[in-house]
């Protein structure tokens, strides 16, 4: 019975793919206001400089490829039961291999009904803009299968599911700003050991955990040595 490897990664999971972080110097939310571009009521207020913002992410995201961080992490799971918890709405954990993946806040390369959030569609990279006028099969607007601040983050029963069953959990690239993702670290039992991966340091409750202060791929390497 391989031992259960749960990783919770962020934004700065993927900052080796040239993906911008949001709250490093530089990151998004410097550049957008998050009310106007992450909100329910910004999409309602502006829906098409919402769906311009999520188009030009997607077409940045299309041109990103996986870093040695992601490929070491899909490795893995020839030695673990790998599960990545990810806030990332990229797909390059599964690009590099990882066969399960949880993505908390949505999929970049899917869309959503507006009417039924049971509607939800793959995005063809090759026609990867969510337009005004794209309908659902019941003709309703579609919009990115993204969830907002403000809106609701049906997986986290599922990802608190998996963070109790592990028997090491990692978290990499995430300032654990955001609720209710940052909590799941609450989830993990007292006697489980915990690695953080980030340069910076990381302001958290725990304090028994171990704190890699290294870039993911850096960090994953010094990662392996100690648990593998
Ligand atoms: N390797 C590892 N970590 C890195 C790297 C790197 N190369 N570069 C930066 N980091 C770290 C930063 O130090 C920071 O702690 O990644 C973290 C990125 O934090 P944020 O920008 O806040 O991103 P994240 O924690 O994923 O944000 C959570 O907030 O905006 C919402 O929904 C959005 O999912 C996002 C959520």
């Amino acid at each position: 019975m391989k031992r259960r490897l749960i990783v919770l990664t962020g934004a700065g999971m993927s900052a080796e793919s040239g993906i911008a972080t949001f709250r490093d110097s530089g990151g998004l939310w410097e550049k957008y206001p998050v009310e106007q571009v992450a909100t329910p009521e910004g999409f309602d207020a502006d829906p098409e400089l919402v769906l311009n913002f999520y188009n030009m992410r997607r077409r940045e995201m299309l041109k990103a490829k996986p870093n040695e961080g992601h490929r070491m992490l899909a490795e893995l799971e020839n030695d673990f039961d790998v599960h990545i918890i990810t806030q990332n709405i990229d797909n390059l954990h599964e690009q590099a291999g990882s066969s399960r993946v949880l993505h908390l806040h949505g999929e970049l390369m899917k869309a959503r009904s507006t009417g039924d959030d049971s509607l939800i569609y793959d995005i063809d990279p090759l026609h990867c803009d969510i337009r005004l006028g794209d309908l659902c099969e019941k003709g309703f607007q579609l919009r990115p299968h993204i969830v907002w601040f403000g809106e609701a983050v049906p997986l986290i029963p599922e990802a608190e599911e998996i963070t109790h069953g592990a028997d090491i959990f990692v978290i990499i690239g995430t300032s654990l700003n955001v609720y209710p993702a940052a909590g799941l670290l609450n989830e993990v039992k007292r006697n489980i050991p915990v690695y953080l991966i980030d340069p910076k340091e990381v302001h958290t409750r725990r304090y028994d955990i171990h704190h890699i202060q290294k870039g993911a791929s850096e960090g994953i390497i010094e990662l392996k040595k100690i648990i593998l």
